[in-house]
């Protein structure tokens, strides 16, 4: 991402990864579905999905980790956000199934504005957003509010061997807003990503 000044309060442009856009947002869509497949399934195994009913993915992008979800056990209800109209459009077409039979619904919205009423979710994930929040705390306090109490925050972006990792000062600048937000937060590191988690 070269020089980069995260959470300024701007919102992202100019990126089509960052937020895909028209035809050339269609193709990152393709490329994002690809590329990270592998951490998406991470992701998922780390979050042991039985616990779960009711699941929100924010910055759902193609739609990959909702397909894993929508047939995880124990998941009765998945939602995806996206303030990408391409993305929403790649998401439900990749999860056409789920949509029809009522497990799965997706919309535009963003971390900072789900659109999602309080309290409804066991667990929010986001996977490879953070950096394209224009306010840590703004978007923090949305997935908190739409949280059970109880329920689980899993803010995942990733590792230390990609060329997109979070600086040190990045990194702990999302532990930190966690903890603020959430009371305690915890960090790990999966193969391919790295995964911040709190409870509401
Ligand atoms: C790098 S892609 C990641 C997509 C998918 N989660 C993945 O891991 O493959 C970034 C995604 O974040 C979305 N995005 C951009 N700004 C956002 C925001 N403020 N809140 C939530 N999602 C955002 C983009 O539209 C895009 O789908």
């Amino acid at each position: 991402m070269g020089e980069r000044k995260l959470w300024s309060g701007e919102p992202v442009g100019g990126n089509p990864f960052a937020l895909p856009r028209g035809p050339l947002g269609v193709a990152a869509g393709w490329v994002l579905a690809r590329a990270n497949r592998r951490q998406q399934a991470e992701i998922l195994e780390a979050l042991a999905p039985g616990h779960y009913r009711s699941v929100l993915e924010v910055g759902c992008g193609p739609g990959v980790l909702l397909d894993l979800l929508a047939s995880a056990p124990g998941v009765e209800e998945v939602a995806g956000v996206d303030p990408s109209r391409q993305m929403v459009s790649m998401a439900r077409r990749r999860n056409a199934a789920a949509l029809r039979a009522g497990r799965l619904r997706v919309h535009p919205g963003s971390a900072g504005a789900t659109g999602e009423p309080d309290a409804a979710f066991d667990l929010v994930v986001t996977v490879n957003t953070v950096a394209m929040w224009p306010s840590l705390d703004d978007s923090l306090a949305e997935l908190y509010r739409v949280l059970r109490p109880g329920g689980r925050a899993a803010v995942s972006w990733h590792g230390a061997s990609s060329r997109f990792a979070l600086t040190d000062e990045e990194d702990a600048r999302v532990l930190a807003a966690l903890r603020r937000r959430f009371g305690a937060a915890e960090r790990r590191e999966l193969g391919s990503a790295v995964l911040f988690e709190a409870r509401r």
